[in-house]
């Protein structure tokens, strides 16, 4: 088989290297790519949003198979669009892909097919949105921007103040344009956060490891939210229990609902969740793979992704062996200085051999370009250093000492990535605190639902 793959990240480069080891693959295409894709995989100029350029490039390459990776194609309708010209196509439609388009859509969803989420209601207008706010008196709260905001959309407000001052600008100023012309209020939730990925055909679905994304910019979550700054899988928070819990409460429902709404989903439906103390809840649903959860989350893989994604295609994932590796895979983001808001571009990496590459570990370029030999950084999360070992320790100091060989101008990482997740394996596997939500909620409620 021929692959392209549609986008730019260190997702589309986890996807090129796991798709680069089956033996079904022959040559592997990307566009745009980036300077590390560039050396595994042929690249193209052609963006990841240009629906008519991406249908073109495919007329011109004849790939076997085009994956579209990003976001905003899947909800610009870019799979439509390369199987109205016969392409075999992994990813979602445009009708399944609102499911990430759209919160209102998604929070609907939820509420009409009782998939557990945080209560919520919707605005267009932003007097009723802060009478609304006001009545309601509890912080913090929850706004979200209805549509696509480059992962800015979502505004933890912590007082009367910052949720009026939300809603005023994503409603009256358009702050994310259109996308928030919509917003959801939402009920703010606690417990720990796991992403899982999942593949399915309609028929199936098949949770990929768990994982932990850590999306704040600075140590100990602070500072402003990032795309993910680094990831660890397998998430100890989600236990067997847990995941048993929402198989049967979130994910076979949800495809059930998309069914039943006639926009069945085939792909990677990426499930948000927040274990909170009264069980396991959807925070958002994404209609892709994560990024960076992909970086650790492929490469536990123990199967071949390119035959999973034709038996999607195909509508036979349950045919196809899929299992995952033991141990840990942890990733640590090295990003430019001053990401997520101002940034320098261009700047030369040191420490990278002519793959992209240093020992004893994989990275995922993000955002780098690739020139007379060197690689810059071309991007605010420019590099995923990626490695695995059997234990969760194990597996982040190879990642930690493998960053200190890559150096650049004002470059970036946070030092905690796998912190919260080494406590919760020491507590087996609650943290303090949140055993004192739980503790609160019994208190109130004097039951805990989940064991
Ligand atoms: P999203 O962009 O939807 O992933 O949201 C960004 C982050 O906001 C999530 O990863 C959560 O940490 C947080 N978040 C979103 N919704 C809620 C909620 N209802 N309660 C508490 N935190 C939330
Ligand atoms: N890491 C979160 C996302 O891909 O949306």
């Amino acid at each position: 088989m021929n692959i392209l793959v549609v986008g730019s990240g260190g997702r589309e480069h986890a996807i090129i290297m796991k798709l680069a080891e089956s033996e079904k693959v022959d040559k592997l295409y990307c566009t745009p790519g980036n300077g590390g894709i560039s050396r595994y995989a042929e690249c193209f100029d052609v963006g990841a949003t240009d629906i008519e350029g991406v249908v073109a490039l495919a007329k011109k390459l004849a790939p076997d198979m085009v994956v579209v990776a990003p976001d905003d194609p899947l909800v610009l309708g870019m799979v439509d669009a390369l199987q109205a010209e016969g392409f075999r196509t992994f990813g979602p439609k445009k009708n399944a892909a609102i499911i990430e388009g759209s919160k209102v859509f998604s929070k609907e969803l939820m509420k009409k097919y009782g998939i557990p989420t945080a209560g919520y209601e919707v605005f267009s207008d932003s007097e009723s949105a802060v009478k609304y706010i006001k009545e309601q008196n509890t912080y913090p709260t929850v706004i979200k921007a209805d549509g696509l905001a480059l992962g800015k959309g979502v505004i933890l407000a912590q007082n009367e103040e910052e949720a009026v001052s939300a809603v005023k600008s994503m409603i009256d100023d358009r702050q994310f344009g259109e996308s928030s012309s919509t917003v959801v209020i939402e009920e703010y939730l606690t417990g720990p956060e796991v992403s899982v990925l999942s593949f399915t055909d309609g028929k199936t679905v098949v949770p990929m490891i768990s994982s932990m994304d850590h999306k704040r910019a600075y140590d100990n979550d602070e500072g402003l939210n990032t795309g993910g700054m680094g990831t660890v899988a397998p998430n100890p928070y989600y236990t067997e229990a847990v995941a048993k819990e929402c198989m049967e409460k979130i994910f076979l429902p949800t495809i059930n609902a998309m069914n039943a709404e006639g926009r069945t989903f085939e792909g990677c439906l990426y499930f948000g969740l927040m274990i909170t103390p009264k069980g396991p809840m959807v925070i958002e649903y994404n209609c892709r793979f994560g990024d960076p959860e992909t970086q650790v989350v492929l490469p536990m893989l123990d199967g071949d992704l390119a035959e999973i994604f034709e038996a999607i295609y195909e509508h036979r994932l349950s045919e196809v062996p899929i299992k995952w590796k033991s141990g840990y895979c942890t990733c640590v983001v090295m990003a430019s200085g001053g990401y997520p808001v101002k940034y320098e571009k261009g700047l030369e990496i040191n420490g990278l051999d002519e793959k992209g590459q240093v020992e004893n570990a994989f990275v995922y370029h993000a955002g780098t370009k690739f020139k007379d030999g060197t690689f810059t950084t071309n991007g605010g999360r420019v590099l995923g250093v990626t490695c695995n070992a059997l234990t969760l320790q194990g597996a982040l100091d190879k990642s930690y000492d493998a960053v200190k060989k890559i150096t650049w101008k004002d470059e970036h990482h946070r030092k905690d990535i796998g912190a919260r997740a080494l406590k919760a394996l020491n507590n087996d596997p609650l943290d303090l605190e949140y055993k004192q939500d739980m503790e609160d909620y019994i208190e109130e409620n004097g039951v805990y639902l989940r064991q």
